[in-house]
């Protein structure tokens, strides 16, 4: 198979655009195909776990191969696989014994792993992914007689238990990537199905379009963005004599609420839900956010698309990590972080000028800058807005601290690349804000009826809205 990198434009772009909605029937036999087959996910980390505990719940045997090290000392896997209830042991027990293997280890060690387990997968298995950053971007090379199917949920592992909790699911990509025997497409409905994703709306795709598209997403409006915001906004509040905790809270609680807003009605509704004067003020900011953040989006779209971004990511793994570390660290040891404990709050909208500018701004840009290079808009619709709540509630939980731990490590490190530029930004602007529109309240301008009417045209006119209502309006079919 030809490597994403190698292939003609043409090529690339089909890949990337591959991706349509699958329709709640095409899910009427549920995880009937994988029922009495033998699933063995390896590791049982973030999506490990909890993707672990949906298959069983919906009928089907899963077992945990973990590192012989890992079961030799009783590690934090280990006890979360066995306080669960479930069967663990070695790769060498397990994987030969499997018919469909599931590869849940962090994307960096999904090389050691892979090479480790084809020699011993039984003749026709199939191997599941859950982000297809190891096929296609580490070009690894899979046996000829497996099956490669991908399951990626849009969000992290604690959500995906959470929502199948609820009696619903998240919305998941499908694809299959190589298929001896024609059976893959029945499979990666079945394992979406077991996860409850296929409650939530599906999307058929490439395992090209998935890597290209979730990476651009996480690295920029998802994690790069709200990690700048609440380093930039809280240094600002401060420096305005905010007191510490409150100017935390804000931004710890506030990304959040506006961020479940646009999931619930669009990026418009957000808009919608502030003062008419405070409106019109927000779409401009978002308007100057915008074209101050785009050469940033798009170099980040740019060094996806062209591998560029994984090249330097691998770089830093065969380098101890030593670039995410250091920044890892000097993340826990920002001032935000730093901030006493604050209270939940409840955010009056009047007050959420700013962040609304700026996350519109995010979402906007992120789903622009991702279908102009050839992803799919319902794709580029949940990686942008739809999975930024998922995001921002770890945010509400423990902070930057909480978001960086349940994120993937490919998510990471593309945090750390796009936050440090982003701050930047984002600190030139906030400079020229006010406690108006930093979420101290204020009154705006009055303005005039044409203005506004402009300004409501243009929220409602963004291609993401159009998109964004019909793929809420197949998330709610029943
Ligand atoms: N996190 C997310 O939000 C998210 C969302 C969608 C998709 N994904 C994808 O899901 C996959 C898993 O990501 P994750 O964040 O869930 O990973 P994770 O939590 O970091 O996974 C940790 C698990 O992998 C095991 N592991 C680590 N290194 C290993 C090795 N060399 N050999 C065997 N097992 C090893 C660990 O076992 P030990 O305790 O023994 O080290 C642990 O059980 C990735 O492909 C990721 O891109 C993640």
């Amino acid at each position: 198979m030809t490597a994403f990198h190698q292939k003609p434009l043409r090529q690339q772009l089909q890949a990337l655009r591959h991706c349509h909605p699958v329709p709640k029937s095409a899910f009427s036999d549920g995880v009937e195909a994988l029922k009495g087959k033998q699933i063995v996910i390896l590791g049982c980390g973030a999506q490990g776990l909890n993707q672990g505990l949906n298959l069983r719940d919906s009928g089907l045997n899963v077992a945990y191969a973990l590192r012989q090290s890992s079961i030799d000392s009783q590690n934090s896997s280990y006890q979360r696989a066995k306080d669960n209830g479930f069967y663990v042991g070695s790769f060498e027990e397990l994987v030969p014994k499997a018919d469909l293997v599931i590869n849940l280890t962090p994307d960096k060690q999904h090389g050691p792993v892979v090479n480790a387990i084809m020699p011993t997968m039984k003749a026709g298995a199939a191997l599941g992914y859950s982000h297809g950053f190891d096929v296609i971007e580490a070009q690894r090379e899979i046996r000829d007689d497996i099956t490669v199917i991908m399951v990626a949920p849009k969000c992290p592992g604690t959500e995906v238990r959470a929502e199948y909790l609820r009696g619903f699911g998240v919305p998941t990509l499908i694809a299959v990537h190589q298929d001896p025997e024609g059976k893959g497409l029945a499979w990666a409905k079945a394992w979406c199905a077991g996860t409850g994703g296929h409650r939530a709306g599906v999307l058929e795709s490439s395992f090209e379009a998935e890597v290209k598209s979730d990476l651009m997403g996480e690295q920029t409006v998802l994690c790069g963005l709200p990690q700048a915001v609440c380093v930039a906004g809280f240094e600002r509040l401060v420096a305005l004599q905010v007191p510490a905790e409150q100017a935390a809270a804000f931004y710890q609680f506030g990304i959040e609420q506006v961020s479940e807003s646009m999931k619930a009605g669009g990026v418009r509704l957000a808009f919608s839900k502030l003062s008419p004067a405070a409106r019109v003020h927000a779409r401009r900011q978002a308007d100057k956010i915008k074209a101050a953040f785009r050469p940033l989006f798009e170099k980040h779209m740019d060094d996806i698309v062209a591998g560029r971004f994984a090249e330097r990511m691998m770089t830093d793994w065969q380098n101890d990590d030593v670039e995410l570390l250091t920044w890892r660290q000097q993340s826990s040891e920002s001032a935000f972080e730093q901030a006493p404990p604050s209270q939940s709050f409840t955010l009056d909208f009047d007050r959420a000028t700013g962040l609304v500018a700026i996350f519109a701004a995010g979402v906007e840009l992120a789903f622009e800058v991702m279908v102009e290079a050839g992803v799919s808009p319902a794709s580029a619709y949940y990686e942008s807005l739809h999975e930024l709540p998922l995001i921002a509630n770890t945010l509400a939980r423990r902070r930057l601290h909480e978001m960086n731990l349940v994120i993937s490590d490919t998510a990471e490190y593309g945090n750390y690349l796009f936050a440090g530029p982003a701050t930047d930004i984002l600190k030139d602007i906030l400079a020229t804000w006010t406690l108006r529109e930093l979420g101290e309240g204020g009154q705006f301008d009055a303005v005039d009826d044409t203005s506004l009417s402009l300004v409501d045209e243009q929220n409602q006119s963004h291609p993401i809205e159009a998109v964004g209502a019909s793929l809420r309006a197949y998330m709610r079919e029943r």
